[in-house]
């Protein structure tokens, strides 16, 4: 039977303590390094990934998808002690660049993360398939994983978890027909590749645009190896969606939000939330077994 789930097991941190923290994270994003950061994230995530992170206070952070680097500079405030590896396929879209943090353009896939241990941290913003993403995090050990692009079932250009629990599947542009992948193609990236010196992976298509049919297994497997699932509220949840459609339950079931437009629009200081509060996409926190 197809199910919303919002929650599975207790996340290490109350719902009333998100509250109490918004006033000191706007105060550290109003020193943000890029003040547009257009297709990255806004203040709903922005606050998530720095509460989140530092109630997990990892040791190691993984950071799959930098684009212009403001979640990294997050990430770095939000845990300075943390050693930080930041990957993106294309490091040349960095404006912001940390100087404590190890960057990769190679996928997370290609990693020798032997190292890991139970508190290490990996965040994920690029846009894959967040399943073959978890089975990947179980292969190297990682037990606590943030997805950013938790996409409900009628949105988002990926497959997400909140997909999978739901039995939705996935229909990317790529499966529509607008590109077809062939031998002589395939071939033809190999050796650009090679010519390049980059990493395959890098010009193959990626998760994101293999399709997913419908399906009931995908949503038991991730309740089969997740100890915890938890969608992070929104801060306040306004009519529209960044769709421009109703915010609606029934489309799209939201946790509680932490607070409300009225009480929040009382302190000026906490004005990015409401300026910028269509930009969350369900955004969860994973705790394999
Ligand atoms: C939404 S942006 C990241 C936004 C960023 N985290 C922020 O909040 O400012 C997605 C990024 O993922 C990168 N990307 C795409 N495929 C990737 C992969 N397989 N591994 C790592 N990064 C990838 C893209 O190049 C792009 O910069």
């Amino acid at each position: 039977m197809k199910k919303n789930v919002a929650r599975l097991g207790v996340p290490p941190w109350s719902g009333d303590s998100i509250a109490r923290e918004l006033c000191a994270f706007a105060d550290l994003y109003e020193k943000r390094p890029l003040r547009d950061n257009a297709g990255g994230m806004r203040a709903p995530h922005m606050f998530a990934v720095w509460f989140m992170a530092r109630k997990l206070s990892p040791d190691l952070i993984v950071e799959s998808g930098i684009w212009k680097g403001q979640s990294t500079w997050l990430l770095r405030n939000a845990c300075p002690d943390a050693r930080i590896v930041s990957i993106d396929l294309n490091l040349a879209l960095r404006e912001h660049i940390e100087p404590t943090v190890a960057y990769s353009d190679k996928d997370f896939s290609e990693h020798d993360w032997s190292e890991v241990t139970q508190k290490s941290l990996v965040f994920f913003d690029d846009h894959q398939n967040a399943l073959k993403r978890l089975q990947q995090c179980k292969w190297f050990g990682f037990k606590h994983i943030i997805f950013e692009d938790n996409y409900p079932t009628t949105q988002g250009d990926c497959y997400s978890l909140k997909k999978a629990f739901a039995h939705a599947g996935f229909e990317p542009a790529f499966s529509k027909g607008k590109i077809k992948e062939t031998a002589t193609w395939g071939r033809l990236k190999e050796r650009l590749a090679e010519r390049m010196g980059i990493t395959p992976i890098t010009l193959t298509p990626q998760y994101d645009s293999v399709k997913v049919h419908p399906n009931e297994h995908d949503a038991k497997m991730v309740e089969k190896n997740v100890e915890v699932y938890c969608e992070f509220p929104p801060v306040i949840k306004t009519v529209k969606t960044r769709w421009g459609d109703d915010w609606d339950e029934a489309v799209y079931p939201t946790p509680d939000p932490v607070t409300t437009v009225e009480d929040i629009s009382k302190d000026p200081r906490l004005e990015a939330f409401v300026k910028e509060a269509t930009a969350y996409t369900w955004i969860c926190y994973v705790r394999l077994k």
